[in-house]
């Protein structure tokens, strides 16, 4: 098959057909098994973080600087000319030519693809505001597939923030591309935003509400915990909610065979650390597949070609 990111932006993954996501993860696969990979020797990353990171800004240096690429950037929005008042359209513009592909992180939703409007060079969403963070999703189900051998029909709890969760909003709309099973577990004030549940309707995906783990523990396949976004709404709220949803040992005594957590990270006080010894702990090796599959993806939207040699 043509490869189908090469030249790319990779703003949203609702951009990417069934076909298309799981070229990526096959690709991926491939460099995890054989660490074979089509370099981007003499390319050059720009690392736009206008927002903290760890995980996605170091996996993505990283990979770039494995795949024999150099990297230039920021990771403090603070000593860029945004502090004068430059726009991000006029930055992005300005950056374009200096590299041959971008990394955007940024607080604002909608603020990759203007970057992509702005710029003649491809531009990767690494997390724009609450709206979207698409490559998190690409390692998201990589990591399902790995740990539950496929993704098709699978029942997945999401906990926590889902309204503001950025991870999570761009996970189930992958996922509804593989006719999953959810079971939505967060407080009122939280609820996944009403557009993501007409869009499941209209795919026929199946999902309800519940108020806690225990009701559906002998169900799940997977357990997507989500940090709670304290940046993105009132102080006296979050205490109450983080209380609230902590997953602990004794919530899992019904649990399947199968059952693996995940949770995008940083974890603050979702899952009690004892958790992290039982055979049901997985989001640090999903942490560890940030490596191979964005590695794969600036490989795919550096080279047309993915043939070694
Ligand atoms: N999962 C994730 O996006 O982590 P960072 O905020 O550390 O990049």
């Amino acid at each position: 098959m043509k490869n189908p990111f090469y030249s790319r932006d990779l703003v949203s993954i609702a951009d990417f057909n069934l076909t298309e996501i799981e070229f990526l993860l096959n690709y991926a696969a491939q460099i995890k098994q054989d660490k074979i990979v089509k370099p981007a020797s003499g390319k050059l990353l720009a690392s736009c973080f206008f927002e903290p990171s760890t995980r996605t800004r170091l996996s993505f240096e990283s990979s770039m600087l494995k795949l024999g690429g150099q990297i230039i950037g920021f990771a403090d929005p603070t000593n860029t000319s945004e502090q004068k008042g430059e726009s991000l359209y006029d930055s992005m513009k300005v950056i374009s030519p200096y590299a041959d592909i971008i990394v955007l992180r940024h607080p604002r939703e909608g603020a990759a693809r203007l970057a992509a409007q702005a710029s003649d060079k491809p531009v990767i969403n690494a997390g724009d505001g609450a709206n979207k963070h698409p490559t998190q999703t690409l390692l998201d189900l990589f990591t399902i597939k790995e740990c539950q051998g496929n993704i098709d029909n699978l029942n997945i709890a999401l906990v926590g923030d889902l309204k503001y969760s950025r991870t999570i909003h761009s996970l189930v709309r992958a996922c509804a591309l593989y006719k999953t099973r959810f079971f939505f577990i967060c407080p009122n004030t939280l609820m996944m935003p009403e557009h993501i549940c007409h869009f499941l309707k209209t795919q026929g995906v199946r999902f309800s509400f519940h108020q806690s783990i225990e009701e559906v523990i002998k169900h799940l396949d997977i357990i997507y915990m989500t940090r709670l976004q304290k940046e993105r709404f009132q102080t006296h709220e979050y205490a109450m909610i983080q209380q609230q949803f902590t997953l602990q040992p004794n919530m899992l005594v019904d649990a399947k065979k199968n059952l693996k957590i995940l949770h995008p990270l940083p974890r603050i006080k979702e899952i009690d650390p004892t958790i992290d010894d039982t055979p049901y702990a997985y989001y640090f090796q999903q942490a560890a597949n940030a490596l191979p599959v964005r590695q794969a993806i600036l490989s795919a939207i550096l080279n047309e070609d993915l043939t070694h040699g």
